[in-house]
């Protein structure tokens, strides 16, 4: 049965500011949504339904935006989620290569989470960092450029060390799931 999410007062306070930031409810969808992800953990069709009653938008234009950005997890994800770019300019420089070493070392292929929920693997379009490629992020926000096979290796070694990586900064903030 699908878990049912509810905000609390302390929520809709904030969801309250958030809204009062746009001309109408419709254009607070991705900080609610960001809001609820952060609290959740994803945002699962359960987590739409509550963000579409809560903003009273219908709940396939939230669904739409879930599905149209890499940032929104439709289901629960690991801890750590490495969205491996295999967009033109890195593909030509390896990313594919970069993304099947990361398969080989987790154990999973992309769109999986491995079975302790420390990973989540991704294939994702242009993170606008195509001068860096091949490079992937981490859970939404942090770089690694040029990759190679041992920068992967010292990655996955920190992130499982509960380590900070030394992550480079993210030139665009949002971008769009491969179709
Ligand atoms: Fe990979 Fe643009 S093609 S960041």
């Amino acid at each position: 049965m699908a878990e049912t999410y509810t905000f609390d007062a302390k929520d809709l306070a904030e969801i309250k500011k958030l809204i009062e930031k746009y001309p109408e409810k419709q254009a607070a969808v991705l900080p609610v949504l960001w809001y609820a992800q952060d609290k959740f953990g994803h945002s699962d069709p359960s987590v739409q339904k509550l963000v579409s009653e809560t903003l009273d938008v219908p709940e396939a234009h939230i669904r739409g935006v879930v599905s149209f950005y890499t940032q929104y997890y439709e289901k629960p994800i690991g801890r750590n989620v490495l969205d491996v770019c295999t967009c033109l300019s890195c593909h030509v420089s390896g990313g594919y290569d970069m993304l099947h070493y990361l398969e080989e070392r987790l154990g999973i292929k992309a769109g999986e989470t491995t079975p302790d929920g420390e990973f989540s693997l991704q294939s994702v379009e242009c993170l606008g960092a195509c001068g860096y490629a091949p490079m992937l992020q981490v859970t939404n926000d942090k770089f690694v450029n040029h990759l190679t096979r041992e920068k992967i290796d010292k990655l996955l070694e920190d992130l499982r060390a509960g380590k900070e990586p030394e992550f480079e900064s993210n030139p665009m903030p949002q971008h769009q799931k491969e179709s």
